[in-house]
């Protein structure tokens, strides 16, 4: 089926950093057959290319810090929702402020691409915190040291919670146990949204 013909979906992941956004967004976007966009993997990848949204980006990454808006919004907007762009994606990591989402709205709108729903992947502290330490020991992703691990947690917990409100009440938010195996996850995520779908009569 190509992409006119193939129901859309538009999805957004939220969730605190090792929540499993990645994870789950990967899976959801081959079994939805849509682009995956995540906007962690995005920089890192300008990081590694040198190039000089990486130099600009680095330093907050190193920090844990959010990258600041205009940067993001600049590599994200018209790339996700360009006229050119795929119908169908799962976005991973973006938005991240409340100033990120109303932007990204705004142009949605515009290019008639809103989302479906937003899913938020709930997970205690000690079980993010067990997850990035040992993927830090495994892979050694520059940003999964203890410290840095902590930032990002306050960083989501400041700047990027205040969206749940935002989605909820733009009656958007699917809220999923992400306790468990990767497999339980995904079910939980795809049995919450085929409900939401059939809701909204899709
Ligand atoms: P980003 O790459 O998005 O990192 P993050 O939000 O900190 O999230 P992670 O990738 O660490 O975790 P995840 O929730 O995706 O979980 P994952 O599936 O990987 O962003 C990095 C940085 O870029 C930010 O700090 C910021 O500086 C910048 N940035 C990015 N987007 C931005 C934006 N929009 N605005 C501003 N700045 C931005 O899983 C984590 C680990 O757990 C993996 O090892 C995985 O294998 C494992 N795992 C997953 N699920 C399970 C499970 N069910 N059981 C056991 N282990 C599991």
């Amino acid at each position: 089926m190509d992409q006119t013909s193939r129901p859309q979906i538009r999805l957004l992941m939220l969730g605190a950093p090792g929540s499993g956004k990645g994870t789950q967004g990967t899976r959801l976007a081959e079994l939805y057959d849509a682009r995956h966009v995540s906007t962690g993997d995005l920089l890192r990848n300008q990081v590694t290319q040198g190039t000089e949204l990486g130099q600009l980006a680095q330093p907050y990454m190193d920090r844990g810090d959010l990258v600041p808006d205009d940067l993001i919004l600049a590599m994200v907007l018209d790339d996700v929702l360009g006229s050119e762009s795929e119908p169908s994606f799962v976005l991973d990591g973006f938005p991240r402020t409340v100033n990120q989402a109303q932007r990204a709205y705004e142009q949605a709108i515009e290019v008639g691409r809103t989302l479906h729903a937003v899913v938020c992947l709930d997970l205690e502290h000690d079980e993010l915190i067990a997850r990035l330490e040992k993927r830090g020991e495994e892979s050694g992703r520059a940003d999964d040291t203890a410290a840095t691990v902590l930032h990002r947690i306050e960083e989501y917990e400041s700047k990027t919670l205040p969206l749940l409100g935002y989605y909820d009440g733009r009656d958007l938010l699917l809220r999923v146990d992400a306790t468990g195996e990767v497999d339980e996850v995904t079910e939980r995520i795809v049995t919450a949204l085929a409900r939401r779908l059939s809701e909204a009569g899709r």
